[in-house]
């Protein structure tokens, strides 16, 4: 099977998970995209949607789903989104797709989160991926140098030639020669960094379940 095979298997899968009658949590990227073309399927069972980007939402709206305000819900029964890695506990490098912030923001105000991801996703240790931290433009030299002082090169992201902006209107760095063995401690010290947003470890919201597509069909993965 190709990547993107695996991608619409787990997004179909993902759906056993919604509940009836509850709003979903959406994350974003292609193979979320998958997830929401088969919750379109099943829209009339769920009031709509709390989504975690701008494309996600266009997405979500052009199939007719709606789609809620995070601060309009109180608590999501379960939030579906993919992960650029996930390591053996549940805990993820995020962010490929720049929308980490509000990814963890939904992923907070929810009481499951499905990672649902290709086999390539799943790794030892977490860094192999370049490591997103959405950063305040000022900031950005500083947070370079705090990185490098923690052996990792951090790099501005662009888009179009131009540095990237997101949802947010704020900036990524995209850190290489990481290796995050202690992912819980990794995420609590660069949060509170000076200007950097959100870092895209996911370890204080890292997956309760995860569903991966491999040659054999979708293997799933409980970590509580
Ligand atoms: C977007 C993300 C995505 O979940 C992550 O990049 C995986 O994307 P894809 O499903 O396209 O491989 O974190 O910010």
């Amino acid at each position: 099977m190709t990547q993107d095979e695996l991608k619409a298997l787990v997004g179909q899968a993902a759906i056993q998970y919604v509940v009836p009658g509850e709003i979903v949590g959406v994350g974003t990227g292609s193979t979320v995209n998958q997830f929401i073309a088969a919750l379109a399927a099943i829209k009339d069972c769920v009031p709509g949607a709390v989504s975690s980007s701008v494309a996600s939402t266009e997405r979500l709206q052009a199939l007719g789903i709606r789609v809620f305000d995070a601060n309009e819900v109180d608590e999501i029964a379960v939030y579906i989104d993919g992960a650029d890695e996930i390591d053996g506990r549940g805990c993820m490098i995020k962010g490929g797709g720049a929308a980490l912030t509000r990814e963890k923001i939904v992923a907070a105000q929810s009481r499951r989160f499905v990672c649902i991801a290709d086999a390539s996703k799943r790794v030892e240790v977490l860094g192999g991926f370049p490591l997103p931290v959405e950063v305040i433009p000022m900031a950005m030299r500083r947070i370079q140098r705090q990185f490098q002082a923690l052996g990792g090169s951090a790099t501005l992201r662009l888009k179009d030639g131009q540095p990237l902006v997101t949802d947010n209107g704020q900036h990524i760095l995209d850190v290489r020669g990481l290796a995050i063995r202690d992912a819980l401690a990794f995420e609590s010290e660069v949060n509170q960094w000076p200007g950097v947003v959100t870092v895209g470890v996911f370890a204080h919201q890292r997956a309760s379940v995860c569903l991966l597509g491999t040659a054999q069909g979708v293997e799933t993965i409980r970590y509580d």
